[in-house]
């Protein structure tokens, strides 16, 4: 079967390997003559980017390169990128890089025509009605890496540096109203990237499938998303160039950002602290979380998981065959068993606690959490006690 196809849901989606020569195109149908490609400073000094450009000033398109955008990115990053468009007469913009890139992207996309400041649009009860739509530059994302599945997401995670918090920028049209899904572009991510961001994807997807709402859509987004992980994550890592197992992974990860309009949970917020205080690796840290979020959810999701077992055709169909193979997949793509080997602490678990009851994904979590299980669950995923 050819792995390419053009779909309309959530949003205009071209995928296939090679598909990044149609950039131009969808440029054009978006209505940009001047794009402004922002990306991250170490994919700015790739070729792939360098080759995105030259095929939009070939095409008669007036593409210039934005690159200071840091992992976890902050407001000042948003800022200058806004600066940059405006300064260059832009008229749209190329999110083009993983999720930082991404994120960064759409956030100077939403803040370019705007009076108000970037936090005044935190995705808090109905804040998303104060942005000045007419003020939104339109957006074509080029997802990179597969996991975050931020080309298809509505929002944006930035940094406050302020509070040391991940804030969310909320506004329904910040969904890119084109992607190019390009395979092609994710075979050179070195192996260990590959697996931390695959990860997040899958947590996109479970985390969904166990959040409490009503919402059988998206769960049946989340469940084929966790086959299609189950069946081509382990290859993505171990035979990077493998371009089949490159484009399951990269559908996964639209389909995990898909699903989660569902809701999130625990992992996210245990995760989301981890990030904004040391700056570990999103997908790395949930990777880390997951097993331990599992089993302390394992009273809430018990049934719910016996079914998903099923649905992925895993031996033993049960909450227990289900951890197994989570902790078999990690063993296999070389994800650390504790938080402990990636820098978090004992220290930390009474600090991260109370961001991480604040965090939004909190809601979604099948367990009413507390502060205090938010410590406990902590030291448990530092102390490797499943
Ligand atoms: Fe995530």
């Amino acid at each position: 079967m050819e792995l390419r196809g053009n779909w309309n849901y959530p949003t205009a989606i071209r995928f296939g390997a090679g598909r990044i020569a149609e950039l131009p195109d969808a440029c054009r149908s978006l209505g940009m003559g001047r794009p402004l490609l922002v990306t991250d400073p170490g994919l700015a000094a790739l070729p792939m980017v360098a080759r995105a450009a030259a095929l939009c000033s070939k095409a008669g398109l007036h593409c210039a390169v934005f690159a200071d955008v840091q992992p976890n990115p902050v407001e000042e990053n948003v800022t200058r990128g806004v600066a940059a468009y405006l300064a260059g007469g832009h008229d749209g913009v190329i999110a083009f890089g993983g999720g930082s890139a991404l994120d960064a992207a759409k956030a100077i996309a939403l803040m370019v025509g705007q009076k108000r400041p970037l936090w005044d649009f935190e995705d808090r009860e109905d804040w998303f009605t104060r942005v000045d739509v007419a003020g939104m530059a339109p957006v074509v994302a080029v997802p990179t890496t597969a996991g975050t599945g931020s080309e298809v997401g509505r929002a944006s995670v930035i940094t406050d540096v302020k509070d040391h918090t991940k804030k969310i920028i909320f506004h329904p049209r910040m969904l890119p109203a084109i992607v190019i899904g390009d395979p092609e572009l994710t075979v050179g991510l070195p192996a260990h990237v590959t697996a931390a961001t695959g990860m997040d994807a899958l947590s996109h997807c479970l985390e969904a499938w166990c959040s409490p709402f009503y919402h059988p859509m998206a769960e049946g987004i989340a469940a084929e998303g966790m086959r299609l992980v189950r069946q081509w994550l382990p290859t993505a890592v171990h035979e990077g160039a493998s371009i089949e197992a490159r484009s399951h992974m990269l559908v996964a990860s639209s389909m995990g950002a898909t699903a989660f309009q569902k809701g999130l949970g625990a992992m996210h917020s245990l995760s989301h602290p981890c990030g904004a205080n040391l700056n570990t690796h999103h997908g790395l840290t949930n990777a880390v979380v997951m097993p331990y979020v599992l089993v302390w959810n394992r009273r809430a999701i018990e049934g719910k998981m016996t079914r998903l077992a099923a649905y992925l055709g895993l031996a033993r169909q049960s909450f227990d065959g289900f951890l197994d193979w989570v902790l078999e997949l990690r063993r296999d793509i070389g994800i650390p068993d504790t938080l402990a080997e990636i820098g978090v602490h004992e220290q930390h678990a009474a600090a991260f606690a109370p961001q991480a009851l604040a965090d939004p994904s909190t809601g979604g979590n099948p367990q009413p959490m507390t502060e205090d299980d938010y410590r406990i669950l902590y030291l448990n995923c530092i102390r490797g006690k499943l």
